[in-house]
């Protein structure tokens, strides 16, 4: 067992974990934050999206000691006062949400897209959530929902 602590979605926490175990477990298993969802394990789907220290990870592919000191984003900490995120806002506005498996990644990728280029065009859309598959929607619902967070955005300022 090796201990390591990190913040997940502003909480810190302190946890004994088996070496093996990987970040997608501690997140579901330990920290019962079932939003993170495993489709493929392998690397290929998206769906385990998360946002470790800025940058978006697949959370089946790292192993929780790698995650150790880090700061963590799940879809769980988008919402804040009871209010969705923006951007979680328009993904249900623009019709985005289909069975919504893919959808907590998909935001997840759209935040840290919009987190470092926060008008991108369509094409830089498409690209920022290349790394996520969805079997519903056909993307293009997607591309309309990050427009739509853009303006959300822009308003709330
Ligand atoms: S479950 Fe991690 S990329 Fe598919
Ligand atoms: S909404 Fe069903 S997989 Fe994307």
């Amino acid at each position: 067992m090796i201990d390591i602590s990190l913040r997940v979605n502003g909480e810190y926490f302190e946890v004994s974990i088996e070496e093996n175990l990987r970040l997608i477990d501690l997140l579901r298993d330990e920290l019962k934050l079932l939003g993170t969802k495993e489709g493929c394990g392998e690397g290929e789907c998206g769906a385990c999206t998360v946002i470790m220290d800025g940058e978006t990870v697949n959370s089946c592919l790292i192993m929780a000691f790698q995650a150790n000191g880090s700061n963590i984003l799940t879809i769980e900490g988008m919402e804040k006062d009871g209010k969705l995120h923006p951007i979680q806002q328009a993904y249900i506005d623009a019709g985005a949400v289909q069975c919504g498996f893919c959808i907590p990644g998909m935001v997840l990728s759209t935040k840290a897209l919009l987190d470092k280029n926060p008008n991108p065009t369509r094409a830089e859309i498409r690209e920022g959530i290349s790394g996520n598959l969805c079997r519903c929607t056909g993307y293009n619902k997607m591309l309309d929902a990050t427009e739509k967070a853009i303006k959300y955005m822009e308003e709330e300022k």
